[in-house]
């Protein structure tokens, strides 16, 4: 392994170089504008990806939309009260057609219409009408309007993606034929949270930040706690990290540990005093938390090589937080105020190029782990 590049521009192969569990990826993984490209194609169009909470879309025609690398797709309720999602991509020309519509404010249609020549689909896709220049060849003088051959609705609808649920939580799938199930990315992770009553919570609060890092940095800070006991004085206080246990699983890893006061919640995945935070490959994470009758979830977005979007979902029984649960939105708040410093920090230091290849300690087995799934997905 070479740790410092002393005038050595490139840096080896992932490959060979991070089989030792003391190895990171190397630096050039998270700088560079290339992988950032590789990842749209190798990371997040093969992986299940979330896609956002079918709460938030409870009646058929409500819609909201989610952007993932390039790609964006309408999730939207249709007439069978199912959930689907299609590329936000005219059958037409390829025009977007719905404006950027957060989950938090969703909209509501009764047939997704394209602007540019309206074209007008139903809510399972399929092409439903379109207008009388579409039928006639009144402009063209080298066709009859009979030459005019009608369109098939179904070989002219929408391109529909793959999706699959885990309780309400909605995730997609971009490749035509993905490595995986969802169950089998998720796997124990799905089985924890199905014997949960994940639906019966509401979406209260949101909070998105743009932060100048590589997504993999924060996905890092994310999975270990060596960083808590100095850079977390407030929230530290009554937690017994002592007591904390980093489990890892295949696609995801979880960070447990006690605290001293607790709560009495239906989400009691875990043991009396526990939370549990699991980050999910590649860029999601279910927050099980110790102190409040609600959960939280994070999406680590990708906006290119330098910057990430955090978007912070709370859920809880009523969408109005009492002021204990107020209270504790805050001090998540601040935590990842703290962590966006210290991730950001840590982005200008791998940016300078002096580091080949981070070294990773004995707690730091979870980004390990992580590491070895971006490899993975590199080489595929
Ligand atoms: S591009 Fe959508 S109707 Fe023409
Ligand atoms: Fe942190």
């Amino acid at each position: 392994m070479t740790r410092w590049n002393e005038d050595v521009d490139e840096v080896q192969a992932v490959s060979p170089d991070i089989t030792d569990e003391t190895n990171a990826l190397p630096a050039k993984y998270f700088t560079d504008p290339d992988v950032w490209e590789m990842e749209k194609e190798k990371v997040f169009s093969r992986y299940w990806v979330y896609a956002g909470h079918e709460n938030c879309i409870p009646d058929a025609g409500d819609y909201f939309t989610r952007t993932v690398g390039d790609k964006q797709v309408i999730v939207a309720r249709d007439e069978d009260g199912d959930v689907r999602a299609f590329y936000n991509v005219c059958a037409h020309r390829g025009s977007k057609m719905v404006a950027d519509t957060p989950m938090t404010d969703p909209g509501n249609m009764g047939r997704i219409q394209c602007p540019y020549h309206l074209w007008t689909y139903d809510l399972d896709g399929d092409l439903r009408s379109t207008p009388r220049s579409f039928e006639e060849a009144s402009l063209n003088p080298d066709l009859d309007d009979s030459d005019v051959a009608g369109l098939d609705p179904d070989e002219n609808g929408l391109l529909e993606v793959r999706t699959d649920s885990i309780g309400p939580l909605v995730f997609l799938n971009f490749a035509d034929d993905p490595p995986l199930s969802l169950a089998e990315q998720a796997g124990k992770l799905k089985t924890r949270l199905e014997s949960l009553p994940l639906e019966e919570y509401q979406h209260a609060r949101r909070y998105v930040s743009e932060v100048a890092c590589n997504w993999k940095t924060f996905g890092g800070n994310y999975s270990e706690c060596d960083h808590c006991q100095a850079n977390h004085q407030d929230w530290i206080t009554g937690i017994q990290l002592d007591e904390s246990a980093l489990e890892v699983n295949d696609y995801h890893w979880v960070l447990h540990y006690t605290h001293e006061e607790d709560v009495e919640d239906e989400l009691r995945i875990h043991d009396e005093h526990e939370a549990q935070f699991h980050y999910f490959w590649p860029n999601f994470t279910v927050n099980m938390y110790g102190t409040a009758d609600g959960y939280g979830t994070y999406i680590v977005d990708p906006i290119d090589e330098e910057r990430f979007q955090l978007i912070a979902d709370y859920y809880f029984a009523e969408p109005e937080l009492t002021e204990a649960e107020e209270e504790f939105v805050r001090t998540s708040r601040q935590l990842q105020e703290e962590d966006f410093e210290l991730v950001e920090r840590q982005y200008e230091g791998l940016r300078s190029g002096a580091l080949g290849q981070g070294q990773l300690g004995p707690n730091e087995h979870t980004l390990h782990r992580f590491h070895r799934l971006a490899q993975e997905a590199y080489n595929a």
